[in-house]
Formats: C-alpha cells, sequence, structure tokens
C-alpha cells in the first residue's frame, strides 16, 4: 500500500492523461468498497471526506480504518479533506493523518479567499501537506440548472490567486455543481480552456454525479487531474439497499443489507474510475 500526495498522484495523471477520482467516505461500507474497487481496476484513488464525514466517524477513526482497509494490498491513495472551512480545521485533520486538505473560502471576497488560503498553504507545506482551493463558486443543483455565469471562475483571477497562494490543485468553477443535475449540465469549457492556459497547477472538477463521459473526457484533455464524486455513489447504496428491503423485509442482519449496498456502491465506483481513465494506472 502507498499513501501518497496529491503532487505524486497528478505527476502521473498529467504524464498518462486521466484524473484521479476522488470519492467522499464517511463510514465502513463506503471505505471498503471503494478500495476493493481500486484494487480491482489497479487504480489510483483518494478518499476524501468533507467536515460533516469527517465529524461523522471522527478524524481518527476514518484515517484509521482507512489504512487498516488498505493495509497489504497494492493500493495507491491519498486522504483528503474536501471543502474544509477553516484553518483550525485543515490543522486538525493534518494531525489525523490526511495527506492533502482542501480550503474552500469560495464565499469569501476573492483577497480575503486568497489571503487564508496562503496561510493554509505555508502551513500544510512545512509538514509535507497538499492543498487544493477553490476559486468561483460551484454551489449546489438546487441554484438552478445552470450554475450563473457570476458564480463561474474568472481565467485571470484564477491565475493571479494560484500565483498569489502557491495552491497545488485548483478547484476553478466552470458549471459544474453538487447533487443531481435536472438537465444536462450546461458547461463551459471555453472557459476552462482560458484558465487551463494561465493556471499551471492540475485543475479539479467539483460535482462529478452525472456528468456525461465525452464531458468528462473534455475536461480531461483540458488539464483536469481529480474529479470528484460523491451523490452517485450514495444513490447507488441506497437505491439498493431499498430494492433489498424490498425484496427481503424481514432481514435482520444489518451485515447482510449492508453487503448489498456496498456491492452496489462498489459498481458505481468502478464505473466511476473507468470514467476517468484511471483503471491500470496505479
Ligand atoms: P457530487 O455529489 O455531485 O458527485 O459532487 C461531489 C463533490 O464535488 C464533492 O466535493
Amino acid at each position: 500500500m502507498a499513501i501518497v500526495g496529491l503532487n505524486e498522484l497528478f505527476a502521473d495523471a498529467e504524464a498518462r492523461g486521466y484524473a484521479v477520482p476522488a470519492f467522499n467516505v464517511c463510514d465502513l461500507e463506503n471505505v471498503q468498497s471503494i478500495l476493493n474497487a481500486a484494487e480491482e481496476m489497479k487504480a489510483p484513488v483518494i478518499l476524501q471526506a468533507a467536515r460533516e464525514e469527517v465529524q461523522y466517524a471522527g478524524g481518527e477513526c476514518l484515517v484509521g480504518m482507512i489504512r487498516a482497509t488498505a493495509r497489504n494490498r497494492g493500493l495507491m491513495l491519498a486522504i483528503h479533506l474536501d471543502h474544509g472551512p477553516s484553518f483550525e480545521f485543515a490543522a486538525k485533520c493534518i494531525r489525523y493523518g490526511f495527506t492533502s486538505v482542501m480550503y474552500d473560502g469560495s464565499r469569501l471576497d476573492v483577497e480575503k479567499n486568497a489571503q487564508e488560503t496562503r496561510r493554509i498553504v505555508e502551513m500544510a507545506h512545512a509538514v509535507g501537506v497538499s492543498v487544493e482551493a477553490e476559486i468561483g463558486t460551484i454551489g449546489n443543483t438546487e441554484m438552478g440548472e445552470v450554475v450563473e455565469s457570476q458564480y463561474l471562475a474568472d481565467p485571470v483571477t484564477a491565475e493571479r490567486f494560484a500565483e498569489q497562494t502557491g495552491v497545488d490543485c485548483l478547484a476553478a468553477a466552470f458549471g459544474t455543481a453538487h447533487g443531481l443535475y435536472k438537465g444536462e449540465p450546461k458547461l463551459d469549457f471555453d472557459r476552462l480552456a482560458e484558465i487551463r492556459r494561465r493556471v499551471r497547477v492540475p485543475l479539479v472538477m467539483h460535482g462529478g454525479t452525472g456528468i456525461p463521459p465525452a464531458a468528462v473526457k473534455k475536461g480531461i484533455a483540458l488539464g483536469i487531474r481529480k474529479i470528484n464524486f460523491s451523490t452517485i455513489l450514495r444513490k447507488a447504496f441506497i437505491d439498493e439497499m431499498k430494492d433489498f428491503m424490498g425484496r427481503n423485509p424481514d432481514e435482520l442482519m444489518t451485515m447482510t443489507i449492508l453487503s448489498a449496498a456496498s456491492r452496489a456502491m462498489g459498481a458505481s465506483a468502478r464505473e466511476m474510475i473507468a470514467m476517468c481513465g484511471a483503471n491500470g494506472r496505479a
């Protein structure tokens, strides 16, 4: 097993032109089903948790669970904080053993976002941890089918932000959103291309659920090296759990129910790994 930093994963992804899938996790079933999929497909993966997920599992428990599950398997993975809310929370996660952190200052004005991101980069780099930041606002599908242009990242601002902060990768909003899209997502690839031209660090795509494979491919060709998936895996898990309970209403073994749901989650993870072109890369 190799638990590595984002930069190591990105170096290979950049050289061979694919994206590393990043899956949100908060419990043992998530961790097992995703790591099983990664092992089967010989794929590098990022296991990530947002604040609520870290708090649900407990940071130490989450990292311990990932390390124990990954032990003695030929895996290549990173443990990442998703949408970190503050300097303090990032520091806590580094202490738990996360190998990279995201700071999401996208709701602040851009100067304040850059200042706070810079402070976190200095602290994290001092202990060999890489940092992702957000520019523009990725938002949720509740904003509507189309993410309005005021939320998208401005390429010139993104370039300045990346230089000022020294971040290792950048989530620059170009039309994706978290959750289930109501229609086909409208992605601004011209904007993404201009961001790619100006920003040297790898780019991150949030809101991977529901992005059609052709758009994922186009994003990868334009420098996306990390794609976040959460809702799609949870939906696969819950759909199967509901189906299973419909078929077996008297089942009382939680292990049996959770195993069925985990298999569905694993199948979804395998699909996302293949879509990112990450299979066979670890
Ligand atoms: P989805 O839930 O839309 O897949 O987004 C995940 C994500 O971007 C986590 O940061």
